[in-house]
């Protein structure tokens, strides 16, 4: 829907400080965020995670909308100890925007 779009957008903001997406998307203070849903967690090469993310992607674990979700209401809850210093979403609006917005560069 594109008013869900149009909210991940400005929901996007929040993270662009520290993230890009969208082709020619580089890795900054944080990793790109292309193909994230069905992505290992912690695996974009030339990004130094911290250690957490390092142990999720030994795991194997995968983004889906739900770990997002997640992770993305109360990240250092989610992954204890990441070095995103992020607050989180506090709305469910929010979040459902940014997964719709973040699924339209690829799953
Ligand atoms: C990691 C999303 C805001 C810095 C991640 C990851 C996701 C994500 C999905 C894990 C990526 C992976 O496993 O490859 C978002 C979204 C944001 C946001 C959607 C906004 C709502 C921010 C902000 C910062 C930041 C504002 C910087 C102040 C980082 C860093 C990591 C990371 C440094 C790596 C964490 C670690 O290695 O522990 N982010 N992020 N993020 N993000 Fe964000």
């Amino acid at each position: 829907a594109p008013d869900l779009m149009e909210a991940g957008e400005k929901v996007f903001k929040k993270c662009k400080a520290c993230h890009q997406v969208g082709e020619g998307a580089k890795n900054r203070s944080g990793p790109h965020l292309n193909g994230l849903i069905g992505r290992t967690m912690g695996s974009v090469d030339g990004f130094a995670y911290s250690s957490v993310f390092a142990a999720a992607l030994d795991e194997g674990r995968i983004w889906d909308e739900a770990a997002l979700a997640e992770f993305l209401a109360k990240p250092k809850t989610y992954m204890k100890g990441t070095k995103m210093s992020f607050s989180g979403l506090k709305k469910d609006e929010d979040l459902a925007a940014i997964t719709a917005y973040l699924k339209s560069y690829g799953e």
